[in-house]
């Protein structure tokens, strides 16, 4: 490898504010890779089963702490964030519970509108008292904003999901907190630029790298399949004008989603990209592709912990863009079997010192 380094910064250790975990025999993957990269991550609660209450996140906390605790050094801190997974029998006291054992946020998952969602809310009167409450104490409500009735097209379910969904959940509850997750769309943007600072959004790498031709042009292309699904080049282009805009409402959520080769390279696919291996990596290269590198921290490592009312992380990393870069692996395990990550036998020119 040439190691001639071309540029560098440093920025305070970044937070990851989605991201999923999976569970048991997978975390050993998806920790390894997250706490070298993020000081915090927003663990996302679809996991089979999904996490529905204190003693669900509890467990499952205890569970990645195990993984953690394989691979720490010395004065390494990483720190998950455990979340709970709405469904339509979510009561005001699991709120409560969930709130006193110092969970943040709640995640609104549209009935069947992604990777294990079937037990999500299929109509939003059923959780009234639950975003009532959520309002009242504080708690941030995560949306995964996209509708699911299948009159809808694919490529419109966010535009739809705002129309549908966000908008009469803020105009119900306007003092929620509210997250957009992984917003796709030059709508999206839009929308969450004119709402007051209770609504923000994250933002994956992917979606300011790539755009529906890298999935489709020249054949399907499995592994760049995700939820919500890659969009035109004028939404990558709006997503990446908001993310290195210096806009305190949007912050990073790799929303790095891995699968097994066999699950994504089969007749029908789930939906997920797994970036954690090169996530922030990922980020400075879309930073530094529109040269706005030194717009990278503030995104990267103030804004969301901002919204969330968390301290920022002390410690600080430094990112190195190599001038001829490095080969990514071309599978990762993954419990039993492998994954392949995003970039997987590709070139990138970033890395972590
Ligand atoms: C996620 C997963 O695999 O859990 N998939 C995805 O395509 N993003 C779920 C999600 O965040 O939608
Ligand atoms: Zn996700």
């Amino acid at each position: 490898m040439n190691c001639k380094v071309e540029k560098e910064i440093e920025i305070l250790l970044p937070d990851d504010f989605h991201h999923h975990f999976r569970d048991n025999k997978y975390l050993d993957t998806t920790v390894f890779y997250a706490m070298q990269r993020f000081g915090r991550c927003i663990a996302m609660p679809n996991t089979v089963p999904p996490i529905r209450n204190k003693n669900d996140a509890e467990n499952y906390l205890s569970r990645i702490r195990e993984s953690i605790k394989r691979f720490i050094k010395k004065e390494n801190k990483f720190e998950p964030l455990m979340t709970l997974y709405l469904t339509d029998v979510t009561t005001e006291e699991e709120i409560l519970e969930a709130k006193n054992y110092g969970i943040l946020a709640c995640k609104l998952y549209p009935a069947g509108a992604t990777t294990n969602s079937n037990f999500g809310v299929t109509d939003i009167k059923n959780i009234d008292l639950v975003l009532k409450t959520m309002e009242r104490i504080g708690m941030i409500l995560l949306v995964h904003c996209e509708v699911t009735d299948s009159k809808y097209d694919i490529f419109d379910r966010e535009k739809y999901g705002i129309e549908i969904m966000l908008k009469p959940i803020i105009n119900k509850y306007p003092n929620l907190k509210i997250v957009m997750e992984h917003i796709t769309t030059k709508e999206g943007v839009e929308f969450v630029k004119n709402c007051n600072d209770k609504v923000a959004a994250t933002i994956t790498a992917h979606h300011l790298l790539y755009n529906r031709n890298d999935l489709l042009v020249g054949g399907i292309k499995p592994h760049m399949y995700c939820l919500p699904i890659l969009k035109s080049e004028i939404d990558r282009k709006s997503l990446l004008d908001a993310a290195t805009s210096g806009n305190k409402k949007f912050f990073l959520g790799t929303d790095s989603a891995p699968h097994s080769i066999e699950n994504k390279e089969c007749a029908c696919g789930c939906a997920g990209i797994f970036t954690g291996h090169i996530a922030i990596e990922l980020y400075a290269e879309a930073f530094d592709n529109v040269g706005k590198i030194d717009m990278l921290e503030n995104f990267s490592s103030r804004f969301g912990a901002n919204f969330y009312g968390l301290p920022l992380n002390k410690k600080k990393i430094k990112l190195k863009k190599l001038v001829t870069g490095y080969k990514v692996e071309e599978k990762i395990k993954f419990g039993e079997s492998f994954l392949k990550p995003l970039r997987g036998g590709e070139i990138i020119k970033w890395f972590i010192e």
